[in-house]
């Protein structure tokens, strides 16, 4: 098979490599990719939001299949335009996506479906919005509702708080047109985690459990980040807890697409608050996390090109995953700035040391995520420049082998949290 991937972060590396395991796939193509996926195929230089070039090169090259990493090409329609054209692609289709990348259709669905959920409005006028967040005394939440890169949400101890973000993202527009429309919602409490499902419109199949590490600082402080780090499994998913979860929170959705008629195959994350009052869902992502997918891939056994065909062809009843048992843990190390400026405020350029070292170890993965070629040199190119992972028996040895892998690697600025793994549960 021809397979076309999507992507250049860190998760679309580990995609790579498993998908260049499997028998199946015979040649890889990707776009546009980075330096680290070179080894598992042809890059070629179109950016992933880019759909009429996408759908073209998968015309060109008799693509059989078309797997999508990241959200903003699924939410522009990318597998809408590669049917279109007969192209069979693993993700949801524009529609299915925008439970990702509108929050306010996500939080409609949640309600119609009965899915537990934080209580919740949505406003398109600022005023009616400021009007809302004055009659209230509580902690809020304010979102956008568009695609923010995981940034878009600010969690506000009062009112007041609330009113001057609330003026930061439709007035002063801080996440752009992703902040035209906000939803506000209570404030939950509890820790969080997230579950993955593979589904194919009838059936749903849960992957083993993840958990990140959202905000940029050491024991969970700072900014929220798209993911500082992440380990697999996660003690706090019981199988008490995952068959709650699937039957309160995953078929509910399942049935909402189906009797909304959207065609959903592909990956779904449920992103969860485990309250007092039983797991709450904070969002739904409508691909594969980054970094969770770093972690789970590493522990993946079973060929992912056959499971994402069962997923297309609607026959995941007949599937069944192996995973190897022991724990993976993924720390990320960012470039200067990232997490705490704007995107476009991150160092990039900077020459990076030690990858080949670091990967050299035993049991360690690095998957390249911001990072380029210059003048024969690895550098730095985004926020979340490398994923540095690794598999151990226990937990504590997963951690052990990422950090020893880790300090092998250095560039001008690095940052990365030294807590990953830890407070698990
Ligand atoms: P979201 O993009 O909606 O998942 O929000 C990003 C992060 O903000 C989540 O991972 C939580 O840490 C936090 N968050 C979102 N909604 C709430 C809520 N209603 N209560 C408390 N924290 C929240
Ligand atoms: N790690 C969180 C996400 O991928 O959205």
């Amino acid at each position: 098979m021809r397979i076309l991937l999507v992507g250049s972060g860190a998760r679309e590396h580990a995609l790579a490599w498993k998908l260049r395991q499997s028998p199946l796939c015979t040649e890889l193509l990707i776009a546009p990719g980075n330096p680290g996926m070179a080894q598992f195929g042809q890059c070629v230089e179109i950016r992933s939001d880019a759909i009429a070039d996408i759908t073209q090169l998968a015309i060109d090259n008799a693509v059989d299949m078309v797997v999508i990493g990241p959200e903003d090409p699924l939410a522009l329609g990318l597998v809408d335009a590669l049917a279109a054209k007969n192209i069979r692609s693993f993700g949801p289709s524009l529609t299915g996506a925008q439970l990702e990348a509108d929050k306010t259709f996500s939080k409609k669905m949640m309600r119609e479906a009965l899915i537990p959920t934080a209580e919740g409005r949505s406003f398109k006028s600022m005023r009616d919005a400021l009007a809302y967040v004055e009659s209230r005394t509580d902690a809020m939440v304010v979102k956008a509702a568009g695609l923010a890169r995981g940034k878009g949400v600010v969690i506000c101890k009062d009112p007041v708080e609330a009113l001057d973000v609330v003026r930061n993202i439709m007035e002063k527009k801080i996440f752009g047109k992703a902040g035209s429309t906000i939803v506000i919602e209570e404030k939950l409490e509890g820790p969080e985690i997230s579950l993955l499902a593979f589904i194919d419109g009838h059936t749903a199949y849960i992957l083993e459990s993840a958990q990140d590490h959202k905000r940029i600082g050491e024991n969970d402080t700072g900014p929220n980040t798209g993911g500082m780090g992440a380990f697999s499994p996660a003690p706090r998913m019981t199988d008490e807890l995952i068959s709650n979860v699937e039957s309160e929170i995953i078929v509910p959705l399942l049935d909402a697409l189906a009797r909304h008629e959207i065609d959903y195959r592909g990956v779904i994350y449920a992103g969860l608050m485990l309250t007092p009052a039983g797991p709450k869902t904070l969002e739904f992502n409508c691909r594969f996390g980054d970094p969770e997918a770093q972690v789970l891939l590493m522990r993946l056994k079973s060929d992912l090109v056959d499971v994402m065909q069962a997923c297309i062809d609607r026959r995941l009843d007949q599937v069944t995953l192996e995973w190897d048992q022991r724990h993976a843990v993924c720390v990320v190390l960012a470039s200067e700035g990232y997490g705490w400026e704007s995107d476009d405020k991150v160092v990039k350029g900077v020459p990076i040391d030690g990858v080949e070292a670091a990967a050299a170890m035993p049991d360690v993965m690095i998957f390249h995520g911001g990072t380029a070629m210059k003048d024969g040199q690895l550098v730095t190119n985004g926020g979340r420049v490398l994923s540095v992972c690794a598999l151990g028996d226990t937990l504590a040895d997963a951690r052990e082998k990422a950090y020893a892998a880790l300090r092998k690697i250095s560039f001008k600025g690095m940052q990365f949290r030294r807590d990953i793994g830890n407070n698990a549960g």
